[in-house]
């Protein structure tokens, strides 16, 4: 039986940064399903494909479908030949990657692209869905959250030291414009799944997260 361990929770609790070291220090892989969408909606970017047009979209999923590679243990995502994972973190891809996930007909292939990596190897998955619908028999699942001014305040950290700041205002509103979106869609929307373990890491620094994780994610595999 495979491992599979479901990461999920809102914009900048600090999945993303604290997966990779976890599914290392477990020697698994780690799946980031957020690059998944945000590849799909640069695409539909690239295509001039409308964010609001589902049909469009879903036309859009039979061609363009995003895929992962693994390299040296490290996830890449890819559209056919190109290797798009360094061109899927701007501010606009983000919006955009909020607006195309609410549709049930994208979601319906990310998903079952998702189930079909989770089937290969033992993994962490981190994303909005992956405790609730992706593979609600996970053999642990976390929802990991913090408040929103502290997820703004990493925000603006990160964006200083990319040298590109922000007023901290705009990227609150914009931390719970995507809170509002991803938690208030029809189709699946981000909550914690009902056997999830909760941690807030509001107080917590990016190792002491990290250990915390780890030590829930081991006492559950107990
Ligand atoms: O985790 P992220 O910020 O890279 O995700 C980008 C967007 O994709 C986010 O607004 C919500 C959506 N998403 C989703 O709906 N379901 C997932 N499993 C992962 C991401």
């Amino acid at each position: 039986m495979l491992l599979t361990i479901a990461l999920d929770g809102p914009v900048g609790a600090g999945k993303s940064s604290v997966a990779d070291g976890v599914a290392q220090k477990l020697g698994i892989l780690h799946l980031d399903t957020g690059a998944m969408y945000r590849a799909f909606a640069w695409k539909a970017l690239q295509k001039g494909v409308a964010l609001e047009d589902e049909a469009a979209l879903e036309a859009l999923t039979a061609t363009d479908l995003p895929e992962v590679r693994y390299e040296n243990g490290e996830q890449r995502t890819y559209l056919g030949d190109e290797d798009v994972t360094g061109l899927i973190r701007t501010g606009e891809v983000s919006a955009a990657a909020s607006a195309i996930s609410k549709w049930a007909a994208v979601r319906r292939r990310m998903v079952a692209a998702q189930r079909e990596i989770a089937a290969q190897a033992d993994m962490l998955i981190d994303g909005r869905d992956i405790g609730t619908v992706v593979l609600p028999d996970a053999d642990v699942k976390i929802y990991l959250t913090a408040s929103a001014s502290e997820r703004a305040r990493r925000r603006c950290l990160e964006l200083e030291g990319r040298g590109t700041p922000k007023p901290y205002d705009d990227v609150l509103r914009e931390i719970n414009e995507r809170d509002a979106q991803d938690m208030n869609r029809a189709s699946a929307p981000l909550r914690c799944a009902d056997d999830a373990v909760r941690l807030d890491t509001s107080s917590l620094d990016f190792d002491a997260s990290r250990k915390v994780l780890l030590a829930i994610i081991r006492e559950k595999l107990q």
